[in-house]
């Protein structure tokens, strides 16, 4: 195997997108987040120091198949798509394609959506759902959230499709230009991929969650980060 992958002691690398607050981002020049605080109760599980590698989110599955990392912990929906690709634990947090607009827009819902430039993160959930659903006018695709929403807000786009915790943490931050609407997209579930066949890391993992979601640390985690 690779080196990250099977060392004694050591190191466990994840692989991340810390372009998602709450679930990963950067704060004062440390990546954080609630993804990154699971990731080190795995690692102390396993008895080794967590690596966080923060590349695009399109080229996560790649992290996995290429042995740079052991897991992806990225705010990562759980789709039969990637199942081919990488195999995921148990759900730690469920969420929503939430749709953002200027204040002030036309744009009230769903309906709406139709025929309107929308601003993606390139190869998410909600990337797929647009591309699906808005055949005849595909997003607009960004490698990060924040600038789909400063085009938002120079209007050279029309709204903004992301997941509805992240969602939250931009319309917080720019309160006075853009809001989030209530209608929900998708049902989604975030899991922790392993690269395909690591099942010893996997029930690892599934262990850390089951414990963390009885005990109460998951919850706590969570909601350390809603005031953050
Ligand atoms: N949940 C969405 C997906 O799986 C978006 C995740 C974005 N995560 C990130 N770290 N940028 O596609």
């Amino acid at each position: 195997g690779t080196a990250a992958a099977s060392t004694a002691g050591g190191n466990v690398t994840m692989s991340t997108n810390a372009e998602f607050e709450p679930f990963e981002y950067k704060a004062n020049g440390k990546i954080v987040g609630i993804d990154v605080d699971i990731a080190n109760k795995v690692a102390a599980k396993l008895g080794k120091t967590l690596q966080v590698r923060d590349v695009a989110f399109d080229s996560l599955p790649a992290e996995l198949t290429a042995g740079k990392c052991d897991f992806v912990a990225a705010g990562m929906t759980i789709t039969d798509d990637r199942k081919k690709n990488m195999d995921f634990s148990d759900s730690y947090f469920d969420a929503a394609q939430a749709i953002i607009v200027a204040k002030g827009s036309t744009i009230k819902g769903k309906a709406d959506l139709k025929g309107k430039k929308i601003g993606v993160q390139q190869g998410t959930t909600g990337d797929d759902y647009c591309t699906k659903n808005y055949k005849d006018t595909p997003p607009k695709r960004y490698n990060k959230g924040a600038d789909a929403i400063s085009d938002l807000i120079s209007k050279r786009i029309d709204a903004v499709v992301i997941d509805d915790y992240s969602a939250q943490k931009f319309v917080a931050k720019n309160a006075n230009q853009v809001q989030k609407l209530s209608d929900a997209l998708t049902v989604e579930h975030y899991a922790i991929a392993v690269k395909k066949g690591n099942t010893q890391l996997v029930s690892t993992i599934n262990g850390v969650l089951k414990d963390m979601k009885s005990n109460g640390e998951l919850d706590k985690i969570i909601n350390k980060y809603k005031s953050a």
